[in-house]
């Protein structure tokens, strides 16, 4: 055992590994590469494997002549997801898959694989079943880069803008969007702990100190929905700053998702094309303002383009989101909303009692809401008046209600699901493969 581990750190020292990609960069010489077997072929004197790193795959070919009888052997036996360290020569080869291949000279085999319970054209449940096997496909990885770099592009976005970083707790006391969705917890026996649904009522305290914050957290939803667009464990970009405007609001969620699009069309249109993704349909989001419309105007787009009634003061319903987008290239932000329809915590219009400054951003193509944001209730009364009507127990949300009492300021923010914009950006059929292991009503394994 000694040995080998010698042998093997020898071999380290000896080269400096190449990733696939780089080393097609180099695109000629020796180079010594690393990864696992993404597919294998092969006959009695020469195999053809692809490897697979991060960052691209690569064909190699072994032949008998070359490695010797028993090397040739141990390499023929060899099973997809493997892993190994491969030496040789890289030429530009136009029949191999990326345009390259590396003509072995040694292989060391660093972990053997059982046969590889993922093979082609499995069901989407079985997939789920070894999701922690699934996330190595090229699908995955290609969908967790753009994935990295939409995390990396809003924190950057709100950095940039002066926002600070700044965490809420997971276990709150209180409601925010409603208590059908509420996770409680079972916190040492005690009733009333529940898992974040938002950060915002531990938000709107924290303006008083620091004006600008942002953060990107889990929050939970207790979604009994199955739909395509629904986690029950899903991550919230939210933002939240003093002295700010309606307008304020909504200009940063069009341009944080603005710069999102710019640097995933920057950094990975390999990975959009691994994808199949059509990027003339992310590129009118990016090039061209979101259309802005209010609720009544939505109200008559539904009504006279797509014959859809909806009785004023009706929750626009996923349907109807659909269709209205369905007018559009590019994202549609709905404003001033009916107050009955939405949160508590929102702020009437000061023209018009019944709508408040609530606003969503609807996705293009039926991807839906992908920010939901207002302007807040300054008045105290008035949201002491809404929690009642919700049924909610006033002292519990003394905390918050003091925002309202001690130097009180025009504030607001908004909440990204960070899945959905994925969703879009990668056309995806469903959320769940927009986060590495999706929570649903009916999924939490492994
Ligand atoms: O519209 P929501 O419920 O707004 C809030 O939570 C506010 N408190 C945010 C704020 O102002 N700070 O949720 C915000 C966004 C939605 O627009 C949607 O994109 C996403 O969160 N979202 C979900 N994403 C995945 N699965 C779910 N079950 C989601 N529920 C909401
Ligand atoms: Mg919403």
């Amino acid at each position: 055992m000694k040995k080998i581990t010698e042998k093997k750190e020898a071999k380290h020292n000896a080269h400096s590994f190449l990733s696939i990609q780089d080393a097609m960069k180099q695109g000629s010489g020796s180079v010594a590469i690393r990864g696992w077997i993404h597919r294998e072929r092969g006959s009695s004197n020469i195999k053809f494997i692809v490897l697979r790193d991060s960052s691209n795959i690569i064909q190699c070919v072994i032949e008998k002549a070359v490695v010797g009888e028993e090397k040739f052997k141990i390499a023929d036996k060899l099973q997809i997801e493997a892993s190994l360290e491969v030496f040789g020569d890289i030429k530009e080869d136009k029949r191999a898959p990326t345009g390259y291949e590396v003509h072995v000279k040694e292989v060391v085999v660093v972990g053997e694989c059982d046969t590889f319970p993922i093979t082609k054209d499995q069901g989407t449940e079985f997939l789920a079943d070894n999701r922690h096997l699934w996330l190595r496909s090229r699908k995955m990885t290609a969908i967790l880069k753009v994935r990295s770099t939409v995390f990396g592009a809003i924190h950057e976005y709100f950095r940039g803008q002066g926002f600070y970083e700044y965490q809420s707790p997971m276990f709150q006391s209180v409601q925010c969007e409603g208590g059908s969705t509420l996770f409680e917890v079972d916190y040492f026996k005690q009733k009333g702990v529940f898992l974040a649904q938002t950060w915002q009522l531990y938000a709107e305290p924290a303006i008083f100190g620091l004006e600008k914050i942002y953060t990107i957290a889990p929050s939970f939803r207790a979604e009994k929905s199955k739909t395509s667009r629904h986690l029950t464990e899903y991550w919230h970009a939210e933002m939240e700053f003093a002295w700010s405007t309606f307008d304020e609001i909504i200009n940063h969620g069009e341009k944080v998702i603005k710069h999102v699009i710019k640097k995933v069309l920057e950094t990975n249109k390999p990975e959009l094309e691994i994808l199949g993704r059509d990027i003339t349909k992310l590129e009118p989001s990016l090039n061209k303002p979101f259309v802005r419309i209010t609720y009544d105007e939505a109200l008559k787009i539904l009504k006279e383009k797509s014959k859809m009634n909806v009785e004023w003061g009706k929750d626009l319903r996923t349907i109807e989101e659909d269709e209205l987008v369905k007018n559009f290239d590019r994202f549609v932000i709905v404003t001033n909303y009916p107050k009955i329809v939405k949160a508590f915590y929102m702020k009437e219009d000061p023209h018009n009692r019944d709508v408040v400054q609530g606003t969503d951003f609807l996705a293009p193509e039926g991807y839906g809401e992908i920010i939901g944001g207002s302007q807040r209730e300054e008045k105290l009364e008035e949201i002491k008046k809404r929690l009642v009507e919700m049924g909610e127990k006033v002292s519990e949300y003394e905390f918050y209600l003091d925002t309202r009492k001690y130097g009180s300021v025009p504030h607001g923010g908004f909440g990204l699901g960070v899945e959905r914009l994925i969703s879009w950006i990668c056309g995806l059929e469903n959320i769940k493969d927009a986060i590495p292991f999706p929570r649903t009503m009916i999924r939490w394994k492994p």
